[in-house]
């Protein structure tokens, strides 16, 4: 990373889960100066590191004059507020993910913001997850021919919403939890992208409120069908380390790849000519006899490594140093976190009607 002429001067509010990595990552990161952490039970204050203020109230930390961004990690329904509070006492902002409860939540805060004229973005550091680099890698390289499906999916199997996350008017929900992540993964990896319509279902499969499974389909006018299923009560006798699974599997008229893992393993398949009008030779499967289904004729499939990508969560951090220099631009955007939102209300709305919605 380059050198700073200063640190950014940087509060948290909320030392929660995601506080304390926020926390942990400020206090290891160059570029950046930790100054204090405000949380609304004093509790979570007790394990602050040595140096770091803990401040009384938010109220402190956000007219603090030392402090010039202010990173909201406090519940979903806490964002709106906070962000206003810290916009209109002149800081930056750094806010966690869901920006906010609703389209008509974010507008307001947007509002206020551009009123008080600071820097406004999202922690959306998922966008460097190397499962997600690499499928992306995949598709910007164009080696699968012309794209038709795209489907991603997250699997739990403990079922395990806790805390605020079970409550809806706290924000609770998967949807809100990882659903923002994975629409906006694929929503950036599509720039220019409209996504024409949209089916879902959204479900509280053991939850008593909110959402602990969803499937959504989008259509999008680049001929891509993107699938994205998230279940946290998969049951299955799975060893320890495969309890929390992701998956990969992009389509194109030249060729397939898939990706399955955090640390991804795959691999790209592609035919070495484009095989239409293959005859229709009979093999017998576990299915019974087939003349579509059979495996490939040999010669005609080629297997390549995925391509390697280098990249890890603190570069979200070392985008907005560079960005709040000026040498380049914020990562996330204001309106692509403001499509997300309306797209996940359009997901709600087709899973409560049954019925596929016009988006865009
Ligand atoms: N980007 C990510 O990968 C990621 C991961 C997890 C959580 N998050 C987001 O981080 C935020 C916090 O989630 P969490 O799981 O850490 O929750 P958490 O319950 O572990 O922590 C939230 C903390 O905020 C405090 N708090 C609540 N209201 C407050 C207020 N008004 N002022 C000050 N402190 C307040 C709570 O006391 C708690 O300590 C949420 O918006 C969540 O969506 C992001």
């Amino acid at each position: 990373m380059d050198k700073f002429m200063e640190d950014i001067r940087i509060a948290i509010i909320g030392h929660g889960f995601m506080g304390h990595e926020h926390e942990a990552m400020l206090s290891k990161l160059e570029g950046y100066r930790l100054i204090g952490i405000s949380d609304i039970d004093p509790k979570q204050l007790e394990d602050v590191k040595e140096g770091v203020k803990r401040y009384p109230s938010n109220e402190e930390l956000i007219n603090d004059p030392e402090v010039q961004v202010v990173l909201i990690a406090a519940n979903n329904n806490q964002h709106h507020d906070l962000v206003c509070q810290a916009a209109r006492a002149g800081k930056d902002i750094i806010c966690e993910k869901p920006i906010a409860m609703s389209v008509d939540e974010l507008d307001d805060m947007i509002k206020v913001v551009d009123e008080c004229g600071v820097n406004f973005t999202v922690h959306h550091q998922r966008r460097f997850d190397p499962d997600f680099r690499t499928i992306k890698e995949v598709f910007d390289q164009k080696s699968l021919g012309e794209v038709y499906t795209l489907k991603n999916s997250l699997y739990g199997f403990n079922g395990n919403m806790h805390d605020w996350h079970i409550y809806i008017k706290e924000g609770g929900g998967m949807l809100f939890d990882w659903g923002v992540h994975l629409l906006d993964q694929i929503l950036w990896m599509m720039p220019g992208a409209k996504i024409k319509s949209v089916f879902a279902d959204v479900r509280n499969v053991i939850n008593y409120e909110v959402d602990d499974y969803f499937k959504v389909l989008m259509k999008f006018d680049n001929g891509i069908m993107a699938e994205v299923e998230l279940g946290t009560y998969y049951l299955a006798d799975k060893p320890q380390d495969k309890w929390f699974e992701r998956h990969w599997f992009m389509g194109g008229n030249t060729g397939s790849a898939y990706v399955d893992g955090f640390y991804p393993e795959g691999k790209i398949v592609r035919t070495s000519h484009f095989l239409t009008n293959v005859r229709g030779t009979r093999t017998m499967t576990a299915a019974g006899p087939t003349r579509s289904f059979g495996p490939p004729a040999d010669g005609t499939i080629v297997t390549e490594e995925l391509p390697k990508v280098n990249t890890k969560h603190e570069d979200y951090f070392i985008n907005y140093r560079k960005a709040y220099e000026g040498q380049e631009e914020f990562l996330v955007k204001i309106p692509e976190t403001r499509r997300v939102l309306a797209l996940m209300e359009a997901i709600r709305e087709s899973a409560r009607t049954g019925m596929a919605i016009q988006f865009e």
